[in-house]
């Protein structure tokens, strides 16, 4: 066991070691770059609290500044102890962490973490908090929990629906698989699950998918070494299901990394050919681990390193896959550091980068070919209104109607929102090159 010294030589507790984290990711780092780095100097026994305590407060980090707010009589301006106070606040209120403990462990924290002289304000806050948790259970239950700019965009794009939107975006995503039926089906998944004792159920929208009933540590679960089955959103299963047959074709994976969708392609088909492509080298070599984990045939597929708005395919393809880089805001029930991350700023950037990809790889596609267009984004900019301007300039493309039982259907493409124990927010359609 590794652990983390603060400035005195003393080892520093957990919750300090859970500020300093949330500390990085204020500073504009990935909480998945500094996850691991982090829970290194954490102890086997305290890993649990720790997980919950950074992904919880993560979680609930608009309504945690809401509550805290009122509280201080002047602005404390100050990271660390507001940071302290949020960790303090989260295990306060939405944790079975004894209060006594939560208050004495977090004021310790602020005084590991150099602010000695404010940890009576944190320690005179928590308490007061202990004293009037109700209100504070309301301020939880009602706050949004998003930055103002992302929700007043998302109260633009789903209107009356933005309140059942921004509940389902606070829950904890359900823990979902996806089987690999080249080596077993579903069902008898199920039975190897269920003679291990693990509960888990069908996907309802995805036959190849199943839903744990509570999250296990997925390295533990039956077959996971020999390829068995990958980790897989359900709604991001569904991609597999809405591109023509790929046997014997030529088929790109135009944004691949880490390979989630090549992978399920590789499972249902047998292209000729399958380039996967990303610019991310790093994250490519995730494509390759996965196929190789997967026992799919790497023969055929090439992965290569380039930029999707400039590079030319050495032929033209039979269906590209383009899952677009987007801003996220679909997937942030598993990703709770966009609340932090994403600016107002970005999405502009996004949708245009989003659409020079589109434009590059369009020129790809062979006539009567298929295009895929994918976001895990639920903003109409990145998704509808992005197919729609596609449309309006280019008269070769035709949209081929996704005809579906669920999610929302729009001007073009079709949606998908978060829902509780089901898919994240995902946005699909699906065009054809006419001419
Ligand atoms: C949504 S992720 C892809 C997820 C992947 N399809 C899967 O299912 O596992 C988007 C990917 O786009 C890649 N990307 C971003 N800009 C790119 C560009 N200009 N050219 C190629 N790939 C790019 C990112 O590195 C990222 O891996």
């Amino acid at each position: 066991m590794r652990q983390s010294p603060h400035a005195s030589g003393k080892t520093l507790n957990l919750r300090a070691q859970v500020v300093k984290t949330l500390l990085a990711v204020q500073n504009g780092q990935s909480l998945a770059s500094v996850l691991n780095q982090h829970m290194n100097i954490v102890s086997d026994k305290d890993r649990a609290l720790y997980h919950e305590l950074v992904l919880g407060c993560l979680r609930q980090w608009h309504a945690l500044k809401q509550v805290t707010l009122p509280l201080l009589s002047v602005p404390l301006e100050n990271a660390v102890v507001e940071t302290c106070l949020y960790v303090g606040l989260y295990q306060l209120l939405c944790t079975r962490v004894a209060a006594h403990a939560a208050i004495s462990e977090t004021v310790e924290a602020s005084k590991q973490l150099g602010m000695e002289s404010l940890s009576g304000v944190v320690n005179a806050i928590l308490r007061r908090a202990t004293r009037e948790t109700e209100q504070f259970y309301d301020v939880l239950e009602n706050a949004s929990n998003l930055p103002s700019w992302l929700a007043k965009r998302l109260k633009k794009d789903w209107g009356e629906q933005f309140a059942e939107l921004s509940y389902e975006l606070k829950q904890v995503a359900p823990l979902t698989l996806r089987v690999n039926t080249r080596q077993v089906s579903r069902e008898e998944y199920l039975d190897i699950l269920e003679d291990e004792g693990i509960d888990a159920h069908r996907c309802e929208l995805s036959d190849v998918g199943i839903v744990l009933d509570e999250s296990i540590h997925v390295p533990s679960l039956p077959g996971f070494e020999a390829g068995g089955f990958s980790v897989q959103d359900e709604h991001a299963q569904l991609c597999a299901t809405l591109v023509p047959n790929l046997d014997g074709k030529f088929v790109i994976d135009a944004c691949a990394a880490p390979g989630g969708k090549t992978a399920h392609l590789l499972e249902k088909y047998q292209p000729k050919k399958l380039i996967a492509l990303d610019q991310d080298e790093k994250r490519l070599k995730r494509v390759s681990e996965n196929l190789e984990r997967l026992i799919l045939d790497g023969k055929h597929v090439e992965i290569i390193t380039a930029d999707a708005a400039k590079w030319t395919a050495p032929e033209l393809a039979d269906c590209i896959v383009l899952d677009a880089p987007c801003s996220a805001i679909g997937v942030i029930r598993r990703h709770p550091d966009i609340r932090l991350l994403r600016q107002s700023g970005d999405i502009a950037k996004t949708v245009e980068l989003q659409k020079q990809i589109l434009e590059n790889m369009w020129q790809q596609l062979k006539v009567g070919g298929t295009l895929l267009y994918i976001t895990c984004s639920i903003l109409k900019a990145e998704n509808e209104q992005q197919m729609v301007d596609f449309f309006a300039t280019h008269s070769d493309a035709q949209e081929q109607k996704i005809d579906a039982n669920w999610g929302i259907e729009q001007i073009h493409g079709r949606q998908l929102l978060p829902q509780v124990g089901h898919g994240d927010g995902f946005f699909y359609c699906r065009i054809q090159k006419t001419a």
